[in-house]
């Protein structure tokens, strides 16, 4: 029998939307802690702005037991370097190489298909945008699925309905939504009870979740804590 997860806190280390004394850039990266382990999801663009906000925040790099890259843009992946830098030899669970990953002392592991990494923690697997593969990340709680998505190049619907099909109903989704449709943010509304648009969403997609789901709306922004479950 395996014992599931009862809590979850996730840190927004950089969003696009600034947080009152941290540095700020356009990018994306979360620490997700349980009681069983910390994972980094996503590293921004900057090194300085990961290492101003890690200190910041009070979260010790060294602490981090692995690493999820969503998909290979710079504003995803550029502070890794820092990370790196702090932790040599820390794996990176990625959908398709990143050359430069390994260069900073980073361990890459190419995620083929949906799986569970560690217990209870899942990719969804990469799935495509044109040549682009993505993956998002599923936590599984007792009580809760939590999906972390990166930019949704390949469609948050597409994202949303995979982790469904894999988990069942998810709690909250969190994470940049790319500029999604109104069919689109329907479509994940149904699958979802919380939604957390953030990043390369746009203020179109937040205004209309926020207006037209609104119990569901979650805002978040660099700095942001968020413990689940609420
Ligand atoms: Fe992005």
């Amino acid at each position: 029998m395996t014992e599931g997860l009862n809590s979850l806190k996730i840190t927004v280390l950089n969003d696009n939307e600034p947080g009152q004394g941290l540095r700020n850039d356009w990018g994306w990266s979360v620490v997700i802690e349980s009681e069983k382990w910390k994972i980094l999801f996503d590293a921004d663009t900057r090194s300085d702005v990961i290492e101003y906000n890690t200190k910041k925040i009070g979260i010790n790099v060294q602490d981090i037991d692995f690493a999820i890259l969503s998909h290979g843009h710079l504003d995803h992946y550029g502070g890794f370097e820092y990370i790196g830098r702090m932790k040599r030899g820390l794996k990176v669970y990625l959908p398709e190489n990143v050359g430069i990953l390994e260069t900073w002392g980073l361990e890459t592991i190419v995620i083929e298909k949906p799986m569970e990494i560690v217990e209870n923690v899942l990719s969804t697997g990469p799935l495509k945008a044109f040549s682009l593969r993505e993956q998002a990340l599923i936590i599984k709680g007792n009580g809760f699925n939590v999906l972390i998505v990166g930019c949704s190049h390949p469609g948050i619907d597409k994202i949303v309905e995979r982790a469904f099909e894999m988990v069942g109903r998810i709690y909250l989704v969190i994470g940049g939504f790319h500029g999604p449709s109104k069919k689109q943010l329907d479509n994940i509304s149904r699958f979802s009870d919380f939604i957390s648009p953030a990043h390369c969403s746009g203020n179109g997609a937040k205004n209309y979740v926020r207006n037209k789901f609104n119990e569901k709306y979650l805002m978040v922004r660099t700095g942001s804590i968020i413990k689940i479950p609420f």
